[in-house]
């Protein structure tokens, strides 16, 4: 058995106290292989990003931030404790993914629920709402699959590749 140890997540730097890496970031989601020891992690952010990283990181942001504020109504509307929990997981990882997207842009992050349309207040069945999360993720996959292939920044690269994998394991999630 291994020791009990500081890990940290390489796609959002958020720190896990544990004995071994855990499947996923419980922060962001990302796939275990992300998840190291304090040794071996360095900030993604930080670095020059050209103008193609900052379009698609801006549209990113608009995703996020989009799904956070649909995530946490869903959550909050929701009758049963399934789905009460399971958007409150998918907000926590989507403002972590709007958080680190902040980051690697460089500015401030956004007052997400000032930011809230008509199109995140919760729809009407939970029918409605998993059609309406899953194409959420699903146009979220399609966009940072084209990011990831469109940027020159390697570190942007490198998030779109692991945030288009999130996302897709999302589109497992359903009752
Ligand atoms: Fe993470
Ligand atoms: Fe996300």
């Amino acid at each position: 058995m291994g020791k009990y140890q500081l890990f940290i997540c390489k796609v959002c730097g958020d720190p896990y106290l544990g004995i071994d890496a855990p499947s996923r970031c419980p922060f962001c989601g990302a796939y275990k292989v992300n998840v190291v020891p304090v040794e071996e992690w360095g900030p993604l952010w930080g670095k020059p990003i050209d103008e193609v990283s900052r379009k698609h990181l801006q549209e990113a942001l608009q995703l996020e931030v989009g799904a956070v504020n649909f995530y946490r109504n869903v959550s909050k509307n929701a009758k049963d404790v399934w789905a009460q929990k399971m958007f409150k997981a998918l907000m926590k990882a989507e403002r972590e993914h709007a958080e680190v997207i902040v980051k690697l842009m460089g500015a401030e992050m956004p007052d997400i629920e000032g930011l809230e349309t008509d199109k995140d207040k919760a729809r009407e069945s939970i029918e409605e709402n998993l059609a309406e999360f899953h194409r959420r993720e699903a146009g979220a996959v399609e966009a940072y699959r084209m990011a990831a292939s469109e940027v020159n920044d390697g570190h942007v690269k490198y998030f779109f590749e692991e945030l288009a994998k999130i996302e897709a394991e999302h589109l497992l999630l359903s009752k």
